[in-house]
């Protein structure tokens, strides 16, 4: 099912609830305006296009990243953010996503949501009269690469050519990064352990020759442009925490893995991370790692985001 666009009275409503629903062009467009905003911001430059739109923010799991950059994100454009813990909703009762979308998108702009299948965010969209954007769901985190390939720009130039090694699970950001490898032409390696392979079936792209799998995770970051990774429990499945540490634990981003990538490598991690378990404490906090500014850029990346899915494309 394509959830990409739904139709209303207004017309059709642009999501954001996977990596792909944007296009090369307009991937390239946000991260040229990121930049746009990201310098407005440095220089306390009042912008205010989204005067008065109200975003609406539903989360289900926690949040520190997400819930912040959304939220200043908002208030920095000109509008107003109203949080939503989903227990304290009616949705955390049983209210059916379908009819509570109609409802909210009756009242507010823009809408993003944190939950855990991403079958409730495409039903949620279908019936939502304003744009949603996916705050992480299990399958995809669509916002957090965004802004991890904005950042290796800012950093490095074009991720066209370049070759991004995925180290530990094949969680949310892994199976997004393939979904982007396709769509900006770069290519994804991934090292797991076997039981924990990226699942082709999940991806959103129709080749998969963008993808390597090498399992031996010092092989995999040879001549790499970029080395990331992210926990290896993700949220939701905290019960499986014992057996995924021995599974993972040949899985780490070591100081002696970095030394094989190439010398002006990166290292990334979306955040929270756990030192000493999927990245050593040398590199996260090392001179190749950018994941403070990685942090920050969520919110330029989301503000472009925003304005986008309400505005469309801007002037510079
Ligand atoms: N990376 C990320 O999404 O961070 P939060 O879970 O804190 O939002």
């Amino acid at each position: 099912m394509s959830c990409d666009i739904s139709t209303t009275k207004s017309g059709p409503v642009r999501h954001y609830l996977q990596f792909n629903d944007l296009s090369r062009d307009e991937c390239l467009y946000l991260f040229e305006r990121a930049r746009v905003l990201k310098q407005k911001f440095k220089h306390y430059e009042t912008y205010h296009p989204l005067h008065d739109r109200t975003l609406v923010l539903i989360f289900e799991k926690s949040s520190t990243r997400t819930r912040l950059s959304f939220e200043a994100g908002i208030y920095q454009l000109g509008g107003h953010a109203v949080y939503m813990n989903m227990r304290d909703t009616q949705l955390g009762r049983g209210e059916p996503a379908e009819d509570t979308a109609r409802i909210i998108s009756r009242m507010v702009d823009l809408i993003m949501i944190r939950t855990f299948e991403q079958s409730m965010l495409q039903r949620f969209a279908m019936h939502s009269r304003v744009p949603v954007i996916n705050g992480l769901t299990n399958e995809a985190h669509p916002c957090q690469v965004l802004t991890d390939i904005f950042t290796y720009i800012e950093q490095r130039g074009p991720i066209q050519g370049k070759v991004v090694t995925w180290i530990g699970d094949a969680n949310n950001m892994a199976h997004t990064w393939a979904d982007a490898a396709q769509q900006l032409g770069f290519t994804l390696r991934v090292s797991t352990p076997p039981e924990y392979r990226l699942e082709r079936a999940r991806l959103n792209i129709s080749r998969t020759d963008c993808i390597e799998e090498i399992e031996d995770p010092s092989a995999a970051c040879a001549d790499a442009d970029l080395v990331t990774t992210d926990v290896w429990t993700s949220m939701g499945f905290e019960a499986e925490n014992e057996v995924r540490k021995q599974a993972f634990a040949h899985w780490t981003v070591t100081p002696e893995r970095m030394a094989r990538a190439r010398p002006n490598a990166l290292f990334m991690h979306c955040l929270p991370a756990h030192r000493g378990e999927e990245v050593s404490a040398k590199v996260i906090d090392g001179p190749q790692s950018v994941v403070w500014e990685e942090a920050e850029n969520r919110l330029h990346v989301q503000k472009a985001l925003m304005e986008f899915l309400l505005l469309g494309r801007m002037a510079s």
